[in-house]
């Protein structure tokens, strides 16, 4: 669980920022819901100095004072990059420089990486994509500082089936999400055919959440936390957590859904429906013998009050309701 810098400030995201960001997720009570990770994404690289070694940019003027100050909020600290010559932004890479890089980013402090494939294409094929990620995967684990290894190929070659095996602790499944409802219901609702293949310890990411930042309705941002709760998936808020409503604020941190999200048997959830209804019911196994139980109600209709009464007399507040059922 944690924060992530794309969805909201793309390439505007700088020092000040990521500090403002780790002071409201304390502030803003995010923290003591399980929030850790306070993680940059694409924009921060600078250039290589005349040993290779990467530098920050202007946007990060010291990257270990950074994470120092990340530190003492009693959070974490990740950061981004790709086994291309240059990332998704155009940014420098790390294509050649893999165990320099790790080196630097241990010694920077940083807990998290996030290996985005990019400009990678350009290099490998895709049958070549394991090895190239376990060489990272390896040189993480040289340093001596744990490391959370975030793959992001966007699922390419199923990597739902390997990624464990080069290290993985979590692996994108899907394309980018964007803040509309299409996006979240054509990535979120095809999640659950590939849910076994997540366990404690490696989990598949259907990407980062968008939810507060304006695009879908809160009922549609409801459905985004239970869902992605009942996919066990990492909880990376998105949004500009300086400026959250109330309302945003009580869905990401809904103690009751992320206790199912977080479950520590980490059991897979199933869709119990017929895939081609536009009624969702999913099931999820939790530690001591309970479930979860997701109802999702996709189409245009109004589908009644049976189901609301059905979800309030056996799960309570369990979930956040499912989009219509709200009505
Ligand atoms: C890709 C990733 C996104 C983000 C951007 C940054 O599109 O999938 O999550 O990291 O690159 O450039």
């Amino acid at each position: 669980m944690g924060w992530n810098s794309w969805n909201k400030f793309a390439g505007k995201v700088d020092d000040s920022a990521v500090r403002n960001i780790a002071d409201a997720m304390v502030s803003s009570g995010m923290k003591q819901a399980g929030y850790v990770y306070v993680n940059i994404d694409d924009t921060w690289e600078g250039p290589r100095d005349a040993q290779g070694n990467i530098t920050s940019n202007l946007k990060f003027p010291d990257m270990k004072a950074l994470a120092d100050y990340v530190h003492a909020k009693g959070l974490k600290i990740g950061i981004y990059s790709s086994p291309g010559p240059k990332t998704c932004a155009g940014y420098e890479g790390s294509y050649g420089h893999e165990e320099q890089d790790a080196k630097t980013f241990a010694a920077w402090g940083i807990d998290y990486l996030k290996y985005d494939w990019c400009s990678a294409s350009r290099i490998y094929k895709n049958e070549e994509m394991r090895a190239v990620y376990q060489k990272m995967g390896d040189a993480l684990k040289k340093p001596g500082r744990p490391m959370v290894y975030s793959l992001c190929q966007y699922g390419i070659d199923d990597v739902w089936k390997w990624g464990a095996t080069v290290g993985g602790n979590l692996w994108r499944t899907t394309g980018d999400i964007s803040d509309n409802w299409r996006s979240l219901e054509r990535i979120g609702f095809r999640q659950f055919d590939i849910a076994q293949f997540g366990a404690p310890g490696h989990w598949n990411d259907p990407d980062m959440l968008e939810i507060g930042n304006g695009g879908m309705s809160a009922d549609e941002y409801r459905t985004h936390m239970s869902l992605w709760a009942l996919l066990a998936a990492p909880l990376l808020a998105g949004n500009d957590l300086r400026e959250m409503s109330d309302e945003t604020k009580s869905i990401l941190t809904n103690a009751e859904v992320i206790a199912v999200d977080q479950d520590a048997d980490g059991k897979p959830v199933k869709r119990i429906s017929d895939s081609a209804a536009s009624e969702v019911v999913a099931v999820r196994p939790l530690r001591a013998g309970s479930f979860a139980v997701g109802l999702f109600n996709r189409g245009e209709p109004t589908q009644g009050d049976q189901c609301e009464v059905g979800l309030t007399r056996h799960h309570g507040k369990g979930l956040a309701r499912a989009r219509s059922l709200e009505t």
